[in-house]
């Protein structure tokens, strides 16, 4: 090879403090798994010897206890964006010691070549392949990893052997141009191959190759339960009936099925569904789910952003690769998160929310305001460009001391224009072509727990005039009432 094998030790010793570094990936998928331990050995060495070591972290979100947490821990990151999910990261982020921006995932690599963020400087990039011509196979996930070789003056190769080489036929590598050069995406339809097998760098950049063979190690989900089956039963209720009245086209729209146990719950309902025709996914994460679902013969076709199977689901696709060739493709996060082509596909999109409000406001990222859960990762991306934007969550959470619908949320993600029907397992709200005191209305009576109800209905009585059903008084009473007793059943207005 032309390329210079390094120890994981030696190829973190080539990025210096301050740099701005891609990492590959979404999820576990794709994630580069030596490198970070070997950066944050590197950042404890250098503080043993008084001297700094702090990157600012780019990636397309790795919620990876081995990739976040670990340099997290180590004090790696300075700033990272546009995802995080780790527990650890979490914690470091919610200090204040490190510090987020939690972007819409289709924006960050174009905001990165316009200038609007630090441009990364090394990528560090877990490949199946890499030629002698600079051509990279990537893994499970496609990422941001095209983008951020195309900025980078160094690239760094984590050649994992675990992965099949023959992944390259998943990946579709496309990147826009930017404007004013910027040209129609040709993207008609989910299965539709627009670019390239492989990323084209021009091998003068490729600096190291680190040799690896682990798998990605993603967590399998846990069981549907019987609230999360419910939710998902009322979500597949919802789009039948809006199949059988005519209101979606004989050839099902694609999907699009947002992280967490409820949007896995949906997917499931949706494989015994015997109204809704097989169907295609346009989405940003394929789970095991979905590649059940092809076995059985329900999804045709998915285009996504990462394959986050678990290691025996992974084993098994591999083993039979030829009945997914053809079904999969993996497309770059500008892609397969992208505003233009999810509304011109016409994606039905199925996002979770922590919350939900009287008005409709969704927020998907923050606890009580102020601590950050996750992110926003696509949710926006596809919620407004989406034909209809459904969000869903359990009624309550803590044991039915939070309930999770609010007079107000705490923090606003979706905003009441991006979002056409919200679901719990309590019903479903059909928003659509409402005034917000009729949506209030329909929210609070089909999907509020019992239990806070009549709390609900007292604070849309408070508010009498105006066009939306607030009084800013009791915006929090909710919240409030949970910070100082421990529930919101006690919230006083
Ligand atoms: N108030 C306080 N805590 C709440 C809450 C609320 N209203 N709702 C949920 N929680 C807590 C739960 O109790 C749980 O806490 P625990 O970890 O201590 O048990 C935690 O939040 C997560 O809840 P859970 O029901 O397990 O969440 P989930 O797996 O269904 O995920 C999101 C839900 C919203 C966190 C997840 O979907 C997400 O990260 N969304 C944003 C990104 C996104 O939508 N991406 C998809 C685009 S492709």
């Amino acid at each position: 090879m032309r390329y210079p094998i390094l120890s994981p030790e030696e190829a973190a010793a080539l990025i210096n403090d301050g740099e701005c570094v891609g990492l590959s990936g979404l999820t576990q998928a794709g994630a580069v798994k030596l490198l970070p331990g070997a950066l944050a050995a590197r950042a404890e060495r250098m503080r043993a010897e008084g001297r700094p070591f702090r990157l600012t972290v780019m990636t397309s979100g790795t919620p990876n206890a081995g990739v976040d947490d670990v340099m997290a821990h180590a004090g790696v990151v300075a700033r990272c964006m546009p995802f995080q999910s780790s527990p650890g990261l979490r914690g470091f982020i919610n200090s204040g010691e490190v510090k987020y921006c939690d972007i819409h995932l289709s924006k960050l690599a174009q905001e990165m070549r316009y200038g609007h963020v630090p441009r990364v400087t090394t990528a560090i990039i877990e490949a199946a392949e890499v030629t002698e011509e600079g051509e990279i196979v990537l893994t499970t996930g496609a990422g941001n990893s095209a983008c951020f070789c195309a900025v980078a003056s160094r690239i760094i190769i984590e050649l994992n052997r675990y992965h099949d080489r023959r992944l390259r036929e998943f990946h579709d590598v496309y990147m826009p141009q930017d404007p004013p050069q910027r040209t129609a995406i040709p993207l008609q339809y989910p299965a539709q191959r627009i670019g390239a097998k492989v990323i084209k760098v021009s091998p003068e950049k490729i600096a190291a190759v680190v040799l690896n063979n682990q798998p990605d190690g993603v967590a399998p989900f846990k069981e549907i339960t019987e609230q999360t089956a419910r939710i998902g039963r009322n979500i597949v209720r919802f789009l039948e009936n809006e199949y059988v009245n005519g209101r979606l086209p004989r050839e099902f729209p694609p999907l699009q099925s947002g992280l967490g146990n409820v949007a896995n719950a949906a997917l499931a309902a949706l494989g015994h569904s015997a109204v809704i025709p097989p169907f295609s996914m346009y989405t940003e994460v394929i789970q095991d789910n979905v590649i059940r679902l092809m076995q059985q013969g329900r999804c045709l076709f998915a285009s996504s952003n990462t394959l986050t199977l678990s290691d025996a689901m992974l084993k098994e696709l591999y083993a039979n690769f030829d009945f997914f060739k053809g079904k999969i493709l993996l497309r770059g996060m500008e892609i397969s998160n992208n505003p233009e082509v999810i509304r011109r596909l016409g994606v039905i999109s199925m996002n979770t929310a922590i919350e939900m409000d009287v008005c409709g406001n969704v927020n998907s990222s923050h606890l009580f305001g102020t601590s950050m859960m996750n992110g926003i990762g696509g949710s926006c991306d596809y919620a407004r460009a989406s034909r209809i934007s459904i969000f869903s969550c359990p009624s309550t959470a803590k044991d039915g001391a939070v309930s999770a619908i609010v007079p107000m949320v705490s923090h606003v993600d979706q905003t009441e224009h991006d979002v056409a029907v919200l679901v719990t397992e309590q019903g479903v709200a059909d928003l659509r072509g409402l005034a917000p005191r009729e949506r209030a209305e329909r929210i609070v009576e089909n999907c509020a727990h019992p239990t806070y109800r009549p709390l609900l209905r007292r604070y849309l009585e408070l508010s009498q005039g105006g066009h939306s059903p607030n009084t800013l008084k009791h915006a929090f009473a909710f919240h409030s009432a949970y910070r100082q007793t421990g529930s919101m059943l006690n919230a006083q207005f």
